[in-house]
This record gives C-alpha cells, structure tokens and sequence, in this order.
C-alpha cells in the first residue's frame, strides 16, 4: 500500500512559550517542464499534501535562532545541529526569517524558529522551497506585516539561490499558490482552475542527490549545444501548453503520453536514472497513463497518472514489488497559510 503522508519528528522538543505565528506549506510535483523551465519554457506543477510547518516566537533582540526537523536519513548520519553539514542546512532557514525581517523593515526583532518539514529531502518534492515559504509566512505573521503573494515569490528567491544556485522559482511559486500553476521564468504564474485534480501516485527511489549539481550540468550542456536545447525548449513548450489544455478538458489519455514524451526528454539530456526509469516502467506496465520522473531526476522520485483508485492502489502494490516507496498524495488547494 501506498505511504500516507505523515509527520516527521522535530529535532527540538525543548518547551518555549508565546508563540506568535505557525504557518504551513506544501511541497510540489512538477506534471511537466523540469529542467527546461530553467532555460524559459513553461511548467505545469501541482502542490501536495505534504508539508513544512514553521512556528515563529520571541527570542533575545536581534538573534534569529533555527531548530529544525528535517528528515535525515535522505541525506546521511549527520547532526544537523553539530556539524558543518547540519549548519549548511540550516542556514537557508536563517536566511528566509532574516530577508523577510529586512524586506518588511525590522531589523531589530529576535525570532526563534522551529520548522519541521514531513517532505523528503532531496528528493525532487520541494522540501527546501515549502521550508523557505513556511518561514517567510510565518515570520511576516508574527511581525504584523501583510506580504501579497508576489511579495513572498520574490523574498523567496535569496534562500532558494542559496541552496540551488538559480532556481527558476517553479518550486516555491508552486509552494505559494497551491492548486495546480503553470510558471514561466521570469514571474509568470498563472493558476488553472480544474474540476479535479488529476490522481497522482508518487514513488521514491530512495537515491537523493542536489538539485544544483544537475541544474548546474544541464545549464552548461545547454551552452555546449545550443541549437539541440532550443529544440528541446520548444517541444517541452508544445508538451506544457498541450498538458494544461488537456488538463482543462480532463483528457486524463492525453496528460499520460505528453508525460511519457517529457520523461523521454528527461533521458535524452541525462537526468534520469536507472531506477527512475525501471519504475516509470513499471508504472506503465501496472496501468498508468503516463509516468516521469520530478524534479530534478539522478535519484529521487516518479509520479505516475493514474486513472482510478483500483488502480492506484495496483500500481503503487507494483512499484513496492521493483524497490520503490509508493506515497499516496492528494492535491493541496491553498498553499502556503497560517495554521
Ligand atoms: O529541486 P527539485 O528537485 O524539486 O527540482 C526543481 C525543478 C528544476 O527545474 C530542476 C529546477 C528549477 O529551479 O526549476
């Protein structure tokens, strides 16, 4: 059976008192455009029902203190607390309370932050971008202060560029909006309105890697070979466009081939994986409609588009069978907000 989303254990159990804000946001599922997106085509993404949660409380004037529970066995036997590795991580968290105090002008505030984030890591599902959004929400919150979500989608870009290097900003627009959005660089988010939500199964391969590194090698290939990646934007331009009208129409057939085509992409420029591939297979194989990797692929995860809940159900029984870890997710409406 598919994994149900569930909370993951904070780090820091230590009591402390007035808590001025919580907010939480969701990760997200790129339906089309990974990668490409970067070099100016559109992506069509969905936020889930996974999230990062951030409460914000008083601390010593001008301290931003960061306690996090961030799911570690993604990314090795590290204290994240006590070492380099663990300082790095937090870091980007400091980061998103410290841009948001300076972009709404309060430079004198202490804060203390917890954030607890149920999203793997790593794993193409946008913990990172649900982490910087929770705390931007938050700490706007709890300091008064009345950000648009334009406001949030441009704050967010300093920790995202901290840990990805230059995202193109999918991962927290997705994070922000909620629902279903297409996005183009540089700020073109537009949300669809849909009846329903397309079922999709996701499924970890349990390899997770750094979303800079294979932005960083598919940005350098693009130079290399020019005339072979304008090519391919334009036909992900054509696969996107064609995903948001069949979305619109809920011809669920259509959404499938156009992400088997995208996977097929994905492979050509290199950032797939074995595993990834074997169970987007099996996927296909099992009855899904249409299956990719998302993210930034080399590891982490696969959706596939499923037509009924039976067959959400044998898929995912599939996946388990090949070595990957089958997530049962729904779609998030609202995104980011206070709870
Ligand atoms: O960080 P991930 O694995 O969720 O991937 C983000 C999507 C990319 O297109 C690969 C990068 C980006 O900034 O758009």
């Amino acid at each position: 059976m598919p994994h149900s989303a569930s909370r993951c254990e904070t780090a820091s159990t230590r009591p402390v008192p007035n808590r001025l804000a919580t907010s939480r946001a969701p990760g997200k599922i790129i339906l089309t455009g990974e990668h490409f997106v970067v070099l100016g085509a559109p992506a069509v993404a969905m936020a889930v029902n996974l999230y990062s949660h951030a409460t914000v409380r008083p601390a010593r004037p001008g301290r931003i203190e960061v306690e996090a529970g961030i799911p570690l066995q993604a990314i090795g036997p590290v204290n994240q607390n006590q070492n380099q590795n663990g300082r790095k991580l937090l870091e980007p968290l400091r980061l998103a309370a410290r841009e948001t105090l300076d972009y709404i002008g309060d430079k004198g505030s202490g804060i203390s932050l917890d954030v607890d984030c149920e999203i793997p890591v790593g794993a193409g599902l946008g913990s990172s971008a649900s982490t910087t959004v929770a705390i931007i929400t938050a700490v706007a919150k709890a300091r008064r202060a009345k950000l648009v979500r334009k406001e949030i989608f441009r704050i967010a870009f300093g920790p995202e560029s901290f840990l990805h290097g230059s995202p193109s900003g999918v991962d927290h627009a997705t994070s922000i909006y909620g629902g279903i959005i297409s996005f183009t660089k540089p700020e073109g988010i537009k949300q669809l309105k849909l009846k329903q939500a397309p079922r999709i199964l996701v499924c970890d391969t349990g390899i997770h890697r750094s979303t800079k590194k294979l932005v960083e090698a598919v940005v350098r290939k693009s130079r290399e070979q020019r005339q072979a990646y304008s090519a391919h934007v334009d036909d992900v331009r054509d696969i996107s466009e064609n995903a948001i009208r069949a979305l619109r129409k809920g011809d669920l057939g259509e959404l499938g081939s156009l992400m088997d085509a995208n996977h097929e992409l994905l492979v050509k420029i290199g950032v797939s994986h074995p595993l990834l591939d074997k169970l987007v297979r099996v996927a296909r194989v099992a009855g899904a409609l249409g299956a990719k990797l998302t993210g930034a692929g080399g590891g982490g995860c696969i959706i596939a588009l499923c037509k009924t809940g039976n067959d959400e159900v044998s898929i995912a029984r599939a996946l388990k069978k090949h070595g990957g870890l089958p997530y049962r997710v729904s779609m998030d409406r609202e995104g980011t907000r206070i709870v």
